[in-house]
């Protein structure tokens, strides 16, 4: 069967990671979540106190920063110069930097570069905002979604509290609205739907209904000869 590259993008916290992880599982491939990246970059900064108006102190930064991944116990973990930084990534003061972080050209370079790289053997499934528009405008299945604020501010929420962040609704709506306005209004790299994705509105559907719909378009994808 072919091997091939599956773009997910879609506004924050609308399932994407959760589908692009069954979905890799499923299919025997690889998953990257790139907004771990973007994160990780952002927890560099904020710990070495970077001044992000500062374009030297950012290139000087960027060359401190080693990202990778591993799989521990079926769950895939993020690393920063070694270090496990997966649960610190996910924590609020880190998500209400992250996108100011992600409108740098120097970040999005580094990252872009590296996400590229992942991508040369295809057999891989990578969910963010921008790999079906610039890291993989040639992937063969592309995906956007989306799903209304509430639901997706609300599952976010539940996620978090279920990790004893002390947060309320309001907040995590107020971050995700504020994200997605800074991640579609960016000059580099906006959120967009490629011309080539297909929309998927999650609102009203279960995780084994979503799942189902994208692997039956996948199937189809991945019997189609190579010309
Ligand atoms: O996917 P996640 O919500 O963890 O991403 C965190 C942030 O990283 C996003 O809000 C966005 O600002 C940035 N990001 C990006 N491009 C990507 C992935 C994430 O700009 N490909």
């Amino acid at each position: 069967m072919n091997k091939i590259i599956i773009a997910i993008d879609g506004y924050s916290s609308c399932g994407k990671s959760t589908l692009a992880k069954e979905l890799a599982q499923t299919l025997s491939y690889a998953y990257i979540d790139t907004g771990a990246m973007y994160r990780a970059v952002t927890l560099y900064i904020i710990k070495h106190k970077i001044d992000i108006q500062d374009s030297s102190q950012i290139e000087d930064a960027l060359k401190q920063v080693q990202i990778h991944f591993k799989n521990i116990e079926g769950k895939n973990h993020t690393f920063l110069n070694h270090v496990n930084v997966e649960e610190e990534i996910r924590k609020m003061y880190v998500s209400n930097q992250v996108s100011n972080v992600a409108a740098i050209s120097a970040v999005r370079r580094f990252l872009v570069k590296q996400q590229q790289a992942m991508g040369l053997k295809k057999g891989i499934v990578m969910d963010g905002r921008d790999i079906g528009t610039v890291v993989f405008p040639q992937a063969e299945l592309k995906f956007f979604m989306t799903a209304s604020p509430e639901v997706r501010a609300k599952r976010r929420f539940d996620e978090l509290r279920s990790k004893n962040q002390n947060i309320t609704l309001e907040e995590v709506l107020h971050n995700l609205q504020e994200r997605d306005r800074i991640d579609t209004g960016r000059a580099d790299s906006p959120l967009m739907q490629a011309n080539d994705a297909i929309v998927i509105d999650n609102s009203n559907l279960s995780k084994q209904e979503q799942l189902q719909k994208v692997l039956d378009l996948v199937q189809l994808k991945i019997q189609e000869p190579i010309i």
